[in-house]
Parts: C-alpha cells; sequence; structure tokens
C-alpha cells in the first residue's frame, strides 16, 4: 500500500487511531529521510494532543526498535535484566544496583547516556573515576557480561536511530511532554538493549519529569504495558524525586557516594532504592531467593564493582577529583529542615558545573552539591545545611541564587514522604511469555 505524511498526519489530527501499517511506514521513512521534519513535527503535535492508544504505542516503539540494530544477548549464560530511571536528582543508583545484581547472579547491561539539564547522566558521573572508558564494541560489552555480569556503557550509534532523530526534533518543538511518545522513546532503547527483562524507576516530583503522582502512575502504566507487549517481562516502580537522592549531586560526589553503599554505609534512602530495585530485578530474573540486602554487607557487591571498573580501565582504588572551591550555605535558623526542593538543588548543581546547557559542553567532574542536612534532620543557626563545590568560582552567585526558597526550617517535624510512593505490574504474562 502507498502511504503519504499527511494522510498519516490527517488520521491523528481528526482523532483516529493509526493502522500497524501506517505506523511502520512513518517510523521507517522518517528515519531514512523521506518524511521530513516538518512532516514528522506535526505528527508529534497531534499526538500530543490526541495521544495514542496502548496498541498505537506498543508498535510506535517497536517500529524504531525496527529502524536499528539490536544488541543481541541470546548466548549469556545468565538472565539478563536491565533498570532505566526517568532522571532524578541525586540519582545515582545505577552505580551501586548494576554491580550488586550481577553479584547476586544476573548479567545487568546499562546501557547509558549524557545528562542534559538539571539532571545527572550515568556515564558523566563514571567519567570521573582515572582511565576509566564509557566506549565500548559489541563484542566487549557482551564478554565483559560474560565475565563481570555488570557493564555500564554508551549505548551504541545503531540503537533505535529513529528514537535519536525524534527526539531531537520534539526537543525543539514543544513535543517533549507526551506521555506515549516519552514511553515509547524509553523504551526503544531498552528493548533494543536486547535484554529478558526490565525494571523502571519513575520518579514523581519537583526534580522528576512527572511532578505529580498521576502523571508518574500514566507514565510507569505506559513503560509496563509497552514492555509486555514486546515479550519483556516489565515492572515499574514510583519513587519521590521532590527531595534529591542521598546527600551528593554532582558526578565525583555520587561516585563517592556509590562507594559508600557498596562499603556497606551510606545515605539510608540511596540504600532502601538500591535494595527495593534490586529485589524486583532478581524478581524477573528468576532469582528471588537471592538476599541483596547480604550480597551488598558482605562486600559481593563491592569486589564486582571494582571488576566492572577495572574491566573498563577504570582504577577503582584511584583518588577521585575534588573542586577547587567549595562554599557553605548556613541554616538561617534553629529547627527541623521540613523542606530541600530537588529541583533547586539541581539547577544549583548545574550552574556549578556539574551539568551541560549542550550537549557538546564538557562537565566539570568535582563540582555539585552536597546536602549535609535533609529534610527531617534538626538544623542550628549557622550550622552547615550545603556544601558548594566547583572549580570555577564565579558560579558560586548563580547557585546561591538557584537555592533561594529551596528550603524551609520549621519548629515542628512534619515527617516525612515515603521514598517508594507506588507499583505497578503488567496485567498479564509478556508476549511470547507465559
Ligand atoms: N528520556 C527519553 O529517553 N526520552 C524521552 O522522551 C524523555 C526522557
Amino acid at each position: 500500500m502507498i502511504h503519504s505524511a499527511i494522510d498519516v498526519i490527517r488520521v491523528k489530527r481528526d482523532g483516529g487511531e493509526l493502522g500497524d501499517e501506517q505506523i511502520d511506514w512513518v517510523i521507517g521513512a522518517y528515519t531514512r529521510g523521506e518524511v521530513a521534519e516538518e512532516q514528522m513535527a506535526a505528527l508529534a503535535m497531534a499526538i500530543l494532543l490526541r495521544g495514542m492508544t496502548p496498541a498505537e504505542t506498543a508498535r510506535w516503539t517497536a517500529a524504531m526498535v525496527a529502524s536499528g540494530e539490536t544488541l543481541v544477548l541470546d548466548g549469556i549464560r545468565k538472565p539478563t535484566v536491565d533498570k532505566h530511571s526517568t532522571g532524578g536528582v541525586g540519582d545515582k543508583i545505577t552505580l551501586p544496583l548494576t554491580p550488586l545484581v550481577a553479584a547476586c547472579g544476573a548479567a545487568v547491561p546499562q546501557l547509558s547516556g549524557r545528562g542534559l539539564g538539571h539532571t545527572g547522566g550515568t556515564l558523566d558521573k563514571l567519567e570521573s573515576i582515572p582511565g576509566w572508558r564509557a566506549r565500548l564494541s559489541t563484542v566487549e560489552i557482551r564478554d565483559q557480561l560474560d565475565e563481570v555480569g555488570a557493564v555500564v556503557c554508551a549505548a551504541t550509534e545503531g540503537l533505535a536511530p529513529a528514537d535519536r532523530k525524534l527526539y531531537a526534533l520534539r526537543d525543539v518543538t514543544g513535543t517533549v511532554e507526551s506521555i506515549p511518545l516519552i514511553a515509547s522513546s524509553i523504551m526503544s532503547k531498552k528493548i533494543a538493549e536486547g535484554v529478558q527483562s526490565l525494571v523502571l524507576d519513575v520518579k514523581c516530583g519537583s526534580g522528576a519529569f512527572m511532578k505529580d503522582l498521576d502523571q508518574a502512575r500514566r507514565l510507569a502504566t505506559a513503560l509496563v504495558d509497552i514492555g509486555t507487549a514486546n515479550g519483556l517481562r516489565t515492572s515499574a516502580v514510583i519513587s519521590d524525586m521532590s527531595v534529591p537522592l542521598g546527600r551528593a549531586v554532582g558526578n565525583a560526589l555520587e561516585v563517592a557516594e556509590a562507594v559508600a553503599v557498596l562499603r556497606g554505609g551510606g545515605p539510608p534512602d540511596v540504600v532502601e532504592l538500591t535494595l527495593a530495585l534490586a529485589r524486583e530485578m532478581l524478581g524477573h530474573a528468576g532469582l528471588s531467593d537471592v538476599d541483596p540486602a547480604v550480597v551488598l554487607a558482605d562486600g559481593r557487591a563491592y569486589q564486582t564493582w571494582c571488576r566492572m571498573i577495572a574491566a573498563q580501565g577504570g582504577d577503582p582504588e584511584a583518588e577521585l577529583p575534588r573542586a577547587e572551591h567549595v562554599e557553605v550555605v548556613t541554616a538561617p535558623e534553629t529547627g527541623t529542615l521540613a523542606k530541600l526542593d530537588a529541583y533547586a538543588v539541581g539547577v544549583a548543581a548545574w550552574r556549578l558545573g556539574a551539568g551541560r546547557a549542550r550537549k557538546e559542553d564538557d562537565v566539570q567532574h568535582a563540582a555539585g552539591v552536597l546536602c549535609l542536612a535533609k529534610p527531617g534532620d534538626q538544623v542550628t543557626a549557622g550550622a552547615p545545611l550545603l556544601e558548594l563545590h566547583t572549580d570555577r568560582p564565579e558560579t558560586i552567585g548563580g547557585a546561591r541564587e538557584a537555592l533561594a526558597g529551596a528550603y524551609a526550617i520549621s519548629g515542628a517535624d512534619r515527617g516525612s514522604t515515603p521514598l517508594i510512593l507506588d507499583r505497578v505490574v503488567a496485567d498479564h504474562a509478556p508476549a511470547g511469555l507465559s
């Protein structure tokens, strides 16, 4: 059948449902450059306004997967499982989680990205470790998965090229905020990774894409539905992102915190989320009899971390970069810290040099914010509340400005929000599995 971009746009503009053939055609033709950017922009806007059904979204995702190559993990002797987070401030969970789940007996390929805006990227964090290399060939990924069980590396260019093109277009046409488009974008890259199962950490709160629980549940459901329709065991955890995760925000600062967790310490919220996601992943991998808390406590997860870092040229014992300037923000009064806004702390860390404004920019590995107090902690007037780390002292003013109104101290303890807000599971077995 002959298709035209205008016909496809009209169907969606008028609130209709796109057929499988139309979706396959439009994604394929767009990837090849046969559908113009302005036509795809019109279609993306029609999707943002009209939505897509679960069946359309699953097919849209499958078409984006088919636009490129898929990592074939068939020969790996362990169950393969991955985690994806929708992104948040201080979210370094991939760092302790990947070696932990590998040390429990699964194979975990984490094909990650770099940070843009106020949320950090896993590769930027790991690149603060001297010698560590993000780019691996497909053969190196497979070998490391077999030998160590854990890989965190850059996604190869060939995975879901339709998504790369479409994401750049959405970014400049006001069409990022569509749940079917966000969900299909995330899942196309994860499905192309070739894993058997996937756990999603959908962040909810000021520091996340999804600001309220209702939106987060809708995104989590869309992600789980797409994974299930494409043959993956998929579930989602919805976790709070109104407060930064842990105490460290910024690349090397977050690596140090992750290592503290792997050595049996670290902030309780980072430990709690790492263990919750590990249990979810082990359940999918058929390893629910392994207790990740034991594997974390007895040092096996830390040993796997060291092997994972060394396999990619990094020195796990090397000293991490330290900022040339550290300034302290003090508590204005005595009381209980009642609020510490994740978004504001993320913007402050970004302004200090931890993040990038454009894809081409470099990050400063040592820059960021250390939260010396978290909501619920008692603070005294004049005592240190936050530390601002940077190599460029001229950025401190902008960071302080971002933090104005970010924290509040009250006379009474208002209690804290739970870290894990909800869990979303598939209502049927994945396609092709029972
Ligand atoms: N992350 C993605 O990979 N895609 C989106 O559309 C949004 C967040």
